[in-house]
């Protein structure tokens, strides 16, 4: 039976608040009416947010994201820092960003338990997601559409680079004949954390590649050719997932939706299984009524195929999009800057304590996770047994 204080909402906030106030915190509640924070809590200087989230699952990313950006805008600011308290634990890529961020970040996590506030530190985390690397069954990434400059080679490298953040070691197959994969990211890149582990991800050539050559990595994506047949069948074949990126631009949109049309009959005479995913990259924010207008004639130039392919996602971009960002855009540079000895690297600096492709990416791959059930990649994450102490919480060490 569920214990008294996670039965619901009402009983689990009273049990946060008693944690807190126990701890010395001021705590006044805003009873609901405040739909970015459920508590403000005070102590000697310090004035905080409390998001409460009564869950009977992890914490997905987006959850943590949406109250991130709060604290990041003009009224979070009044805030010396957020928490952010849930009852079961946090997803891995949930986790993978509060790693992400930092211990400088301005939020907090934790994890309030019968008799404790546990908070998230992210060290138990690699060893944990390493148990599942020795697992044999690879999983299949195409990025793929019949045309160039949208972002493929692009969102192939930082979705294996989100992959890898959450601790999972990435084959990139580099199939497009311009090879920009293996000149932007060379032989390979290594992903640190900021616990100084991290997970690399292997480039290989198309024309090299076998399953035996990446023994170590449990997610391969492929990084397509435009030209369908240039693929090797073997490969289309086995995907599990496809992500087809586009852009939202007004009058690209319907010749857009052609081109995307013919990539999806090309992919189904080879594989009928892969879940296909459109995913818009480039996103700039036209403001609320515009973006209304480009998501009506996104979604209907895919209607037909939504219909009849109950496999095909077009991805809301207010739910998942990898935003125009300066980061990917000069993603690179270093190729032109220093041709002899290009450095291997993805566009995840962190500018502030966030970085939006970063934090794009990961957002893209928790999306295909809860989507498309990639919970075969991991066991549930049991955010529980990450313990640290919930002084550090008051603190501001965790
Ligand atoms: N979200 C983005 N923001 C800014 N620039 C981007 C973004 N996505 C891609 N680019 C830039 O657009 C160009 C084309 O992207 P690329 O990934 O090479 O496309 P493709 O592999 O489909 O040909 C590159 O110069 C890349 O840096
Ligand atoms: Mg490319």
């Amino acid at each position: 039976m569920e214990p008294v204080y996670r039965q619901d909402y009402t009983h689990f906030e009273q049990h946060v608040e008693k944690f807190l106030h126990r701890a010395g915190w001021t705590v006044t509640n805003t009873h609901s009416n405040q739909p970015n924070y459920d508590l403000v809590i005070k102590k000697d200087k310090l004035v905080c947010a409390v998001q409460i989230k009564w869950l009977r699952n992890n914490v997905a990313a987006p959850q943590l994201l949406k109250f991130a950006n709060f604290l990041d805008s003009n009224e979070g600011k009044k805030f010396n820092f957020g928490l952010f308290i849930t009852t079961k634990g946090f997803g891995g890529p949930a986790l993978a960003l509060i790693r992400s961020w930092g211990k400088d970040a301005k939020i907090r996590c934790a994890i309030a338990l019968e008799n404790k506030l546990v908070g998230i530190d992210g060290v138990e985390y690699e060893d944990r997601v390493s148990d599942h690397k020795t697992e044999s069954n690879k999983v299949y990434f195409g990025i793929f559409t019949c045309k160039g400059g949208v972002g493929k080679t692009t969102v192939a490298g930082h979705l294996a680079g989100a992959f890898a953040l959450q601790g999972f070691n990435v084959a990139l197959v580099d199939l497009d004949p311009e090879q920009n994969l293996q000149r932007l990211v060379g032989d390979g890149v290594f992903v640190p954390n900021p616990k100084g582990v991290g997970t690399s991800i292997e480039v290989f050539d198309g024309r090299d590649w076998h399953e035996e050559a990446a023994r170590d990595s449990k997610i391969v994506i492929c990084d397509c050719s435009p030209a369908l047949e240039r693929n090797p069948r073997q490969l289309i074949e086995k995907f599990h997932y496809c992500i087809i990126p586009t852009t939202l631009n007004p009058l690209g949109i319907n010749k857009h939706g052609k081109v995307i049309k013919d990539t999806v009959k090309g992919i189904r005479e080879i594989n009928e299984q892969a879940h296909l995913f459109v995913l818009v990259n480039n996103f700039k924010d036209p403001g609320a009524r515009r973006l209304q207008l480009l998501k009506n004639t996104y979604f209907e130039t895919y209607q037909e195929v939504r219909q009849t392919d109950d496999k095909f996602h077009c991805i809301d971009p207010e739910e998942v999009c990898i935003r125009a960002s300066d980061l990917l855009y000069y993603w690179g540079i270093h190729i032109l800057e220093n041709p002899e000895n290009p450095s291997s690297q993805l566009a995840f600096d962190l500018i502030g304590g966030r970085c939006f492709p970063r934090d794009d990416f990961i957002n893209l791959a928790d999306y295909i996770e809860r989507k498309a059930g990639l919970g075969i990649l991991r066991g549930q994450q049991e955010s529980e047994e990450i313990s640290t102490t919930y002084a550090d919480l008051s603190r501001g060490t965790v």
